[in-house]
């Protein structure tokens, strides 16, 4: 069998020929080699030197190479912090014609070190928490994405700084599966292994003297997994608030936004004596509605402008007569992601948007006037400003009024202020 490199990058095949494939990884040169720390692997794992980049590559045989290579794939489309992905090479043999194992390469995290590296210093209790704190924030993120990872441990994760705290990232993603979403049992299952898997690995610090004196191996492993819950309960609970005080409602929108998560959709109750409402947010990892947008719409937008289209697409997509009666509301419509309801499929109405509302708007705006703000930016302004009118005209303005202002108004101003003094 020929030698094989399946690759994300088109580039990456050119440079990865020249390691010396023919070779097990045990056996490559040093002059191929980057001597940077490694965490405890089952497999052989070396660093090596691939154009301007480093690479991880281990070895191991051909289907989990390629299923683990899918999963880190499938990971990095939906979001989650894990190495990056770069190639399977099969298909390898020896001079004497004898076969050798597959390896998956991934791009090393630069910045990133291995759990023991960090212990050896003897980390400060403090750091200590900051560090687990990082990793339940990286397994409720898994978990919400519906990933359950089966192999969770200090040895298959990753630890960057993140402005003054941590990030972990997950590293070995080979025993780890996707669902729709988790059970509980599922979730718990995976919680229990991360419990094992972190104690245990402490506790041989510990006889290797490398733990701080204070750290109890078994105390961190269920603490570790308090947080985890914690964390969770946060992101997940349904709230009861008094009617009317709806900002209660919006200081937990942005707790949890600060904890680096959004509110996708909620669902609100109101009780039948009209007392109580009844507040459960669908948390997602941030970032969600730029990705949500570019799959209906094929529109690249920041955070914040994504979340303002969606908005716009949910109202229109009301309005349309395919849109039926009885249907949830179009928030879980549209980012349930699902066609399962009557008339026609999200992605279906969301291109109609993009074709007969969004292009349509922000055409309308001369290409003169538009100065270095892209099609989303202009009609991202285009809302605030329909917002904005709405606003003091005390009802809705509706789309087109807003747009002939801002042309006549807005633009015109922002291209005097944005003018060089020479010009
Ligand atoms: N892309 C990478 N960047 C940095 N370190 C890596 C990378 N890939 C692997 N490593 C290091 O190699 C170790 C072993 O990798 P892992 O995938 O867990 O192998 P195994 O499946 O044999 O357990 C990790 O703990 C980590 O220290
Ligand atoms: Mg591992």
């Amino acid at each position: 069998m020929a030698l094989q490199i399946n690759a994300t990058n088109p580039e990456h095949p050119a440079l990865l020929l020249e390691l010396p494939w023919h070779l097990p990884l045990e056996e490559w040169p040093e002059e191929y080699l980057v001597p940077l720390p490694r965490g405890i692997s089952r497999h052989v794992v070396r660093y090596a030197r691939a154009g301007d980049e480093v690479i991880a590559v281990k070895e191991l045989a051909q289907r989990p190479a390629l299923r683990e290579y899918e999963l880190l794939r499938d990971l990095d489309r939906i979001g989650i912090p894990a190495v990056d992905p770069l190639a399977v090479v099969t298909g390898r043999t020896d001079p004497a014609g004898e076969q050798l194992e597959s390896v998956l390469v991934t791009r090393h995290l630069g910045g990133s070190m291995p759990y023991r590296s960090m212990f050896e210093t003897t980390l400060r209790p403090a750091t200590m928490h900051r560090l687990m704190d990082a990793l339940a924030v990286l397994l409720v993120r898994l978990h919400l994405a519906g990933f359950a990872w089966g192999d969770c441990s200090l040895s298959n994760t990753l630890f960057r700084r993140d402005a003054g705290a941590y990030a972990a990232y997950l590293v070995d993603a080979e025993t780890g599966d996707l669902h729709p979403e988790l059970s509980v049992g599922q979730r718990e299952y995976d919680l229990d292994l991360a419990r094992v898997n972190i104690s245990g690995e402490l506790l041989d610090l510990e006889a290797s003297g490398a733990l701080h004196p204070s750290v109890d191996p078994i105390e961190f492993g269920t603490e570790i997994c308090a947080r985890y819950q914690k964390l969770w309960q946060e992101l997940t609970r349904t709230s009861v608030y008094p009617a009317g005080k709806y900002h209660y409602i919006e200081r937990r929108i942005r707790r949890l936004n600060d904890l680096g998560f959004d509110v996708a959709e909620m669902q609100i109750e109101h009780a039948s004596n009209g007392d109580t409402v009844t507040f459960v947010p669908k948390v997602v990892d941030a970032g969600h509605h730029q990705r949500q947008l570019l799959r209906l719409t094929g529109l690249d937008a920041e955070e914040n402008q994504a979340r303002r289209l969606l908005n716009d697409l949910e109202s229109w997509m009301a309005t349309q007569d395919d849109y039926a009666p009885g249907d949830p509301p179009p928030g879980s419509r549209l980012r349930s992601g699902g066609g399962d309801h009557h008339g026609a499929r999200p992605e279906v109405l969301a291109h109609r948007w993009v074709r007969e509302v969004f292009r349509p708007t922000v055409r309308s705006v001369p290409p003169e006037l538009r100065g270095p703000m892209d099609a989303a930016e202009i009609y991202h302004e285009l809302l605030e400003h329909r917002w904005y009118l709405s606003e003091r005209a005390q009802q809705d303005i509706g789309l087109d009024t807003a747009v002939e202002d801002y042309i006549r108004s807005i633009l015109p101003r922002t291209r005097t202020t944005l003018r060089p003094a020479d010009d």
